[in-house]
């Protein structure tokens, strides 16, 4: 074989190998799986629970006292204009739009999307025409938004639904990136031990025997292999949340349990809420003046922060 024919040959080979590595990266981005698309689904399926939610007395109800409580205290004056990223059916973008805010509301969920419209078309002219734009977006690409264009970005619920750094990373840039400088980032996450004693409660010995449990408390994983049930997703330690939010730029305000010291009794506090009024008003008081006390913060279901964008953020 001539050395000109040798010569082509092998840059033929090399060639395949190029073209057949490009192929093989190709397929593996093609076929892995969109790491939202459970999540998407997940909504898509529970929307009309998700609606309800914040409204269930022996579930979300002391979660929307608290957080609509620490709004009150820390949200600048209306008219600001507000992100709800990942507001889902619009419980807050409502709640925001009816006290003077902007609010543009962004979700995965295309039902839950439907629903936050046709809930702000049957709100009152006045709070309806304070939405400004209710769209699809993922929380890791704010694309369709100018740097700065926000004094508020919500983001309750992506977070959590976020498994990997990477992602968290990328939503908290892109958070970073629409807010005002000083603007505020409030954000809920996860910690491990609540959800710890649910799974195995739901699960059984399962949780154990699977490494469920493990991966809760080494790896802050949480997978849920029951069709229709809350998805998986990452917790987050207490102690982690403010060197994350540092690293990208923001000064951690404040750090509450989003139901305070009552997230193992909603349903006697429920009832408690029938019974006497009155206790009940005092008792969510205590549980909002003590929600930042950090010795409940590691059992507490949720972790409302709010963070104030201070600097630039660090690179990727
Ligand atoms: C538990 S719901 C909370 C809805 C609302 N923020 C509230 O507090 O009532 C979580 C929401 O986050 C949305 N979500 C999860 N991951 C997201 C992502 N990567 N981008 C945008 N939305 C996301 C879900 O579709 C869902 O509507």
């Amino acid at each position: 074989m001539s050395a000109g024919l040798r010569g082509r040959l092998l840059l033929l080979l090399r060639c395949c190998r190029t073209v057949r590595f490009a192929i093989m990266v190709l397929m593996s981005t093609a076929s892995e799986p969109d790491p939202v698309a459970a999540v998407r689904d997940y909504y898509e399926q529970s929307a009309q629970r998700e609606v309800e939610r914040l409204g269930r007395p022996a579930d979300g109800a002391i979660e929307r006292e608290l957080h609509a409580r620490a709004f009150e205290e820390h949200l600048p004056s209306a008219p600001a204009r507000v992100l709800d990223n990942g507001g889902g059916p619009g419980s807050w973008t409502l709640w925001l739009a009816r006290r003077g805010y902007r609010v543009t509301l962004t979700d995965l969920s295309p039902a839950l999307l439907d629903i936050a419209r046709t809930r702000v078309a049957h709100a009152s002219q006045q709070q309806a025409s304070n939405v400004e734009s209710i769209a699809k977006a993922d929380a890791r690409d704010l694309s369709a938004f100018p740097d700065e264009s926000f004094d508020v970005v919500l983001c309750l619920g992506p977070f959590y639904h976020l498994t990997t750094e990477t992602d968290r990373r990328r939503a908290v840039q892109e958070a970073h990136r629409v807010l005002r400088p000083g603007g505020l980032l409030i954000v809920t996450m996860m910690p491990p031990y609540m959800r710890l004693v649910s799974t195995v409660l739901e699960h059984g010995s399962a949780s154990f025997t699977t490494g469920a449990a493990d991966r809760i408390l080494n790896e802050g994983r949480y997978d849920n292999p029951r069709p229709g049930r809350f998805t998986g997703g990452y917790l987050t330690r207490p102690d982690q949340v403010t060197p994350f939010f540092e690293l990208h730029g923001f000064r951690v305000r404040r750090l509450i349990a989003s139901q305070g010291v009552l997230a193992w009794a909603q349903t006697e506090v429920a009832a408690l809420a029938q019974r006497d009024p009155d206790a009940y008003r005092r008792l969510l008081d205590l549980a909002y003046t003590t929600a930042g006390d950090p010795s409940i913060h590691g059992m507490a279901g949720h972790l409302l922060i709010i963070a104030e964008q201070s600097a630039v953020q660090a690179s990727s």
